[in-house]
């Protein structure tokens, strides 16, 4: 079979800076130059990315591909959690969770998360009466941190203990990404001056929680959080101890914060872009919220807002690369795999390929009408097979219930004196924030 096509990139670094200064880039240009599986050196790392569905069908539905070395780069914060385990391990862990993303259960929810969205769109009031400018983006963040923070302990949590996490999360995250910029981030016992932020923010963290599950064993919290779920849970007849709930409490943080605020924030930009489609949205929100005796759209069915917010992340996939590890010697689009190769998926580049999209650049949410005629894993945000995303209920009642309360008050556009960037961190962020004028509706 033929040898891989790729970049040869630096002697010594491969294409380790191009990946770090310009990963997106890098990716289109890797798939325009070289076609559907490539092979790229990051330092002393091979990675094999693969941009076809037909091939993709294979990396995330046969089982004998698992997690990648990658994975580990998430262990100063989510060592022992679901996230970076694997085979059996994995299996066990990801049915100790499930329980916790019960629809049923989510639904209990909504009205803590119907509090928080009212409270931020409150504050939106005086800013906007005064004529300035909102950062949308720092908005959803502390809108999904809330949400987060109830999920993961329900609503005894203390104004103060909240405050404690979302600031000790934050820190870690800061230091997270940073070392995920890094070309070649040094092991955490090195002291850098990072690895030691890192290190002292992660043990921050992991105590104010080790507090909480202390404190939830004396006083349980029944309501139907996360953290009750695992408390409640005998894994093999024994109860899961402090440090294994910690685990996964820190695994579910790291892949259920910013990737959700994201998305969200992703969505409201296009809705601002393209003020008929925002007209659209608010139609369907306002008949729906009007029919719903609740107050709020949770999991109510809007197949337009549906098709919008899949469509911003098709163009934005928070998570913009999606990684395995085959463990068997394997074939994709022609070439040879050998064993215990890291293999990368990006959506960012799939869910733009003109073989799969017609005018993959442009918004439109119309083409999510048809799914049906889309070939498996054009389209995959969320990931695929066995290890799919577990958060997506929890997205969409999230995500539904803010914008319906953002879209019901305000028309909203983005500022002209703020340019928009991504910024490739863990997830696509937008670099300066997104900053948006408001205007009341009046309803
Ligand atoms: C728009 C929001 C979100 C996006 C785009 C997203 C995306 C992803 C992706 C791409 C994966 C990797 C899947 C794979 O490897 O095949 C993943 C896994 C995961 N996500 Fe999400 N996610 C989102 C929200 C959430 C939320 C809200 C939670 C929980 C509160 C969550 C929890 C998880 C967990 C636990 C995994 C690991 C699953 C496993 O390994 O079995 N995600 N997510």
């Amino acid at each position: 079979m033929n040898t891989v096509p790729g970049p040869h990139g630096d002697r010594l670094l491969g294409n380790l800076r191009a990946f770090r200064n310009r990963p997106l880039q890098l990716l289109l240009q890797c798939r325009c130059e070289y076609g559907d599986v490539v092979k790229l050196r990051l330092g002393p790392f091979s990675v094999y990315l693969v941009f076809n569905p037909q091939d993709i069908v294979r990396v995330f539905d046969d089982k004998s591909f698992g997690r990648s070395d990658f994975s580990a780069l998430f262990e100063p914060l989510a060592g022992g959690s679901m996230i970076i385990a694997d085979g059996e391990q994995w299996l066990r862990q990801r049915h100790r969770v499930a329980p916790a993303f019960n629809k049923n259960r989510l639904a209990m929810l909504a009205p803590q998360i119907h509090k928080n969205a009212v409270e931020i769109v409150e504050q939106w009031e005086t800013e906007q009466q005064a004529g300035h400018l909102i950062d949308v983006q720092e908005a959803m963040v502390g809108y999904a941190m809330k949400v987060i923070t109830h999920f993961l302990f329900g609503s005894g949590l203390d104004n103060k203990m909240l405050v404690a996490v979302a600031k000790a999360w934050s820190m870690s995250l800061k230091s997270m990404n940073y070392r995920m910029s890094e070309a070649l981030p040094l092991p955490l016992w090195v002291p850098t001056r990072n690895n030691r932020h890192l290190r002292s923010a992660a043990n921050e963290i992991s105590k104010i929680i080790l507090d909480i599950i202390a404190q939830q064993r004396k006083t349980p919290d029944d309501s139907g959080s996360f953290l009750s779920t695992l408390l409640h849970n005998r894994d093999q007849d024994s109860e899961l101890k402090d440090q294994e709930i910690l685990h996964e409490i820190m695994g579910i943080f790291l892949a259920g914060f910013d990737t959700v605020a994201i998305a969200m924030v992703w969505t409201l930009y296009y809705l601002a872009r393209y003020p008929d489609i925002q007209t659209q949205v608010r139609q369907e929100m306002l008949t729906t919220l009007k029919e719903t005796k609740e107050g709020h759209l949770g999991f109510a069915n809007l197949p337009y807002f549906d098709n919008v917010f899949s469509e911003a992340i098709r163009l934005r996939p928070p998570l913009w690369l999606v990684d395995r590890k085959s463990s068997t010697e394997t074939e994709l689009g022609g070439y040879h795999i050998p064993p215990n190769s890291n293999i990368i998926l990006s959506p960012y580049v799939t869910h733009r390929d003109s073989r799969f999209w017609d005018n993959p650049a442009v918004f439109n949410p119309a083409r999510f009408e048809h799914t049906e005629e889309r070939e498996k894993y054009a389209y995959f945000p969320f990931g695929g097979g066995h290890m799919r995303c577990i958060g997506i209920g929890l997205t969409k009642l999230e995500a539904q219930i803010i914008i319906g309360e953002i879209l019901k008050r305000y028309r909203i556009e983005l500022s002209a004196l703020h340019p928009v960037e991504i910024d490739c961190l863990f997830v696509l962020r937008s670099k300066e924030g997104l900053w948006m004028r408001l205007t009341h509706l009046n309803y």
